[in-house]
């Protein structure tokens, strides 16, 4: 393979650039032209291309964001837009597509695949943690230390005012966000949408907490759940404390990436290039045991997400 195409679709996560960094030296390293393609596929359908080389990416490892700005592109749902996006390809003889986004992304490289026979490799980047096939997906983790260092600081002033924090976080259908944030806070309650709860007991462990001794408590709410202003709505009146909510929203997609995020990015941009360069085809790369693996992308956008229940017992049972 000669020429490949590189594009960030969706919502951004940090360690993006990481994996645009790894995919360009690498591609370019092995001989292969890049193109960066501004916009996602609206960029591919509106043909924003960009020639690129090893020092078009210098710098940009500990970058928020994607230096090649992202987009949802509903057009590329529908034929017309595929056949735009396929015919940009085509005319400049970009034989490879490397696409860094979530599931719905993923989407659009399988029909790229399937429908026009461009060879796509997908890398997993989305906060969300809701990819199936990979251990972690890019951005998850500075995502999650974001809701940390915020949680810290709402501890502060919920402590000072012997309030209770219910504090919504993203994750679109997917708890992790929300689990993982728990378990590293020492939240007194985390719902997820893939478990049930019980307000009565959440209302009656934070009254238990305060009998022994607590000032404060905090409730992460995934956003997949309801919003962490319509939660505390109805913690409240259950409530003798004063409950205020926070919706952390779009500063969990910002921030320099983590070094688990920069790691990964580099990992898993060098493997897509690679496999490019390998002529292996249609594959999504990602993490497993610290491994980095890739699977059949059509197999990856189809698998379904096991959300770790004995990661929220353990939660449940170390949070009081
Ligand atoms: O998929 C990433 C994500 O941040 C989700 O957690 C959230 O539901 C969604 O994107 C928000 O998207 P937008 O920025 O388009 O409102």
């Amino acid at each position: 393979m000669k020429r490949i195409g590189i594009l960030t679709s969706g919502g951004d996560a940090p360690g993006m650039n990481a994996a645009i960094r790894a995919a360009v030296r690498t591609a370019t390293a092995n001989g292969m032209e890049v193109f960066g393609i501004l916009r996602g596929y609206t960029g591919l359908i509106e043909d924003t291309l960009i020639p690129m080389d090893e020092m078009s990416v210098t710098g940009i490892a500990g970058k928020g964001g994607t230096i090649l700005r992202t987009a949802r592109c509903l057009e590329m749902l529908e034929k017309p837009g595929q056949e735009k996006a396929a015919s940009t390809l085509r005319r400049h003889n970009i034989e490879g597509l490397i696409v860094i986004g979530g599931d719905g992304s993923f989407t659009g490289a399988k029909t790229l695949a399937e429908n026009y026979g461009i060879a796509a490799v997908g890398i997993p980047g989305t906060i969300d943690n809701d990819l199936a096939y990979t251990d972690y997906t890019l951005g998850f983790d500075t995502a999650v230390n974001t809701c940390v260092e915020a949680i810290g600081k709402l501890r502060d002033t919920m402590e000072s005012h012997e309030r209770i924090s219910v504090v919504e976080v993203m994750g679109r259908h997917c708890g992790d966000i929300a689990l993982y944030a728990g378990i590293a806070t020492g939240a007194e309650a985390t719902v997820v949408p893939e478990a049930p709860y019980d307000l009565n007991a959440i209302a009656e462990r934070i009254k238990a907490s305060r009998a022994r001794g607590k000032h404060s408590g905090i409730v992460i709410v995934a956003e997949g759940v309801m919003s962490g202003e319509a939660f505390a709505k109805q913690l409240q009146p259950l409530l003798p404390y004063d409950v205020r909510a926070t919706n952390l929203g779009h500063i969990q997609r910002g921030g320099t990436p983590t070094m688990a995020d920069r790691v990964l990015g580099a990992r898993l941009g060098n493997r897509a290039a690679e496999l490019l360069k390998e002529g292996v085809q249609n594959r999504a790369v990602g993490i497993h045991k610290n491994a980095i693996i890739d699977m059949d992308i059509f197999e990856a956008v189809s698998m379904k997400k096991q959300f770790d229940g004995a990661l929220l017992s353990m939660l449940q049972t170390i949070s009081l």
